[in-house]
């Protein structure tokens, strides 16, 4: 036998029963999204690699470390998404969306891809729900972004949450941060571990994110920036801290969130999940004033955030409320006898307009279809048998009370969906 081959690592299947759960929670993100006034958009999952490095930042890991880029046959450099924000807002500006409301509210969902270190919760090719607010720099907007976060989890089931908030300042006062940042690690360089010299050369900042705990000790001295917002910074983030207050959301300051791309201003947060803490967010997301600028278009403000799927999942298993209720067939068509079949396939044509219908292919004895009707938790067993087709009749098995019915062919749909609720 040839060799079995494997998916790549960092990558997953998604078998059945859990696709159920995944569809379940996309659709339930896709009506909430509708509620609060958001569109779907779909963008390409490869873009020029300049987008990327414009967009989510050259300096950031995301692009120089983590990025699939390759050139295609015309020697152009490509590279799989490693996250949708960039991509949404290149839409916007080269179909010109901004022409249409002066506040632009999109959402999408799909797979993104980074070259990480696959473990618990991190994969290469791995999946975000998101949405993006172009075209206002309104603390409201903020406050709606983490109240749709919030409320979404909390509609699929999910509690032990908690929103890591906190704010980056406006593009002066991000400056004049990092420049204090920086001055303050200058002294405290033989402290911190190699990656963070790295991050000290390309954007220093990024230091305050490590989770290297002799880096923590240096962290937790830095200066905080507090002490360098300026007023209408101050102002920005109190009405984002009173408006998630009125909407009674489990919020936290955190002055030492920064997120691992270089967008952002003002306000930035993760959702965070008991089962995983901070170092594995569900999510995250914040302000970038800057980004539509970045990428060739006029100055917007924006602000927006991604969830990831499969960390998601992981935390709804982790409470144990990852099962999706009724997986089986409405109804399971058993035909007995060789005359039986036609008649039992057109029967599960007319049942497939209104319920979940399983067929065999093969002939099998009753009593083996009924035991696997009852396996898949099927409700109920039509029986097609000769004699049936004979007196224009379909026998009903009631597969969890045993009780057996007979009832008119032509009548089968009414009196089904009677019993179901169809
Ligand atoms: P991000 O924090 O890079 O933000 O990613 C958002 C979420 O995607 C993370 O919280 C995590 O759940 C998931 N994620 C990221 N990398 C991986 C991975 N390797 N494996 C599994 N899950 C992962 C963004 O992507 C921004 N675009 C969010 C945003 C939208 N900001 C403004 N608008």
């Amino acid at each position: 036998m040839a060799e079995k081959l494997k998916a790549m690592r960092g990558t997953h299947d998604i078998l059945p029963e859990e696709a159920a759960v995944w569809r379940r929670i996309e659709d339930r993100f896709v009506t909430l999204c509708g509620r609060y006034g958001f569109s779907e958009i779909r963008i390409p999952i490869f873009e020029a690699t300049e987008l990327f490095e414009r967009g989510t930042g050259f300096a950031t890991d995301v692009v120089q470390k983590e990025m699939y880029t390759f050139p295609d046959k015309k020697g152009r450099s490509l590279s799989l998404r490693p996250e949708a924000t960039p991509s949404v807002i290149r839409a916007y500006l080269e179909h010109n969306l901004a022409r249409r409301a002066k506040v632009a509210k999109f959402f999408y969902m799909g797979p993104m891809f980074r070259y990480d270190r696959p473990g618990a919760g991190r994969y290469r090719q791995f999946h975000q729900l998101g949405i993006e607010i172009v075209g206002t720099a309104s603390p409201a907007a903020d406050a709606e972004a983490v109240k749709l976060l919030w409320d979404y989890l909390s509609s699929i089931g999910l509690t032990g949450l908690k929103i890591r908030l906190n704010t980056l300042g406006g593009p002066d006062c991000r400056v004049k941060y990092s420049g204090v940042v920086k001055d303050f690690l200058k002294d405290n360089l033989d402290r911190l571990c190699s990656d963070c010299h790295d991050r000290f050369e390309r954007n220093p900042l990024r230091v305050l994110d490590c989770k290297n705990k002799g880096c923590r000790a240096v962290i937790a001295e830095t200066p905080e920036i507090a002490s360098i917002l300026c007023p209408e910074c101050v102002e920005h983030f109190e009405r984002v801290e009173r408006y998630l207050e009125a909407a009674k959301i489990d919020f936290y300051v955190d002055p030492k969130l920064v997120r691992g791309l270089d967008y952002y201003t003002r306000t930035v947060f993760e959702v965070i999940h008991e089962s995983a803490g901070e170092d594995l967010a569900l999510g995250g997301g914040g302000r970038y004033d800057q980004l539509v600028k970045e990428v060739g278009g006029p100055d917007t403000p924006a602000v927006g955030f991604s969830l990831g799927l499969e960390r998601v999942v992981l935390a709804l298993k982790e409470e144990g409320s990852a099962d999706v209720a009724g997986g089986g067939p409405d109804v399971y068509i058993a035909p007995a006898g060789e005359g039986a079949w036609e008649a039992a396939f057109e029967l599960a044509g007319r049942l497939r307009e209104c319920f979940r219908v399983w067929m065999e292919f093969e002939p099998r004895k009753l009593e083996n279809q009924l035991r696997t009707a009852s396996r898949m938790g099927a409700r109920y067993t039509a029986i097609v048998g000769e004699d049936e087709i004979r007196q224009g009749v379909i026998g009903l098995k009631n597969m969890e009370s045993g009780e057996q019915t007979t009832v008119g062919s032509g009548d089968v749909v009414t009196w089904l969906s009677r019993k179901l609720g169809g």
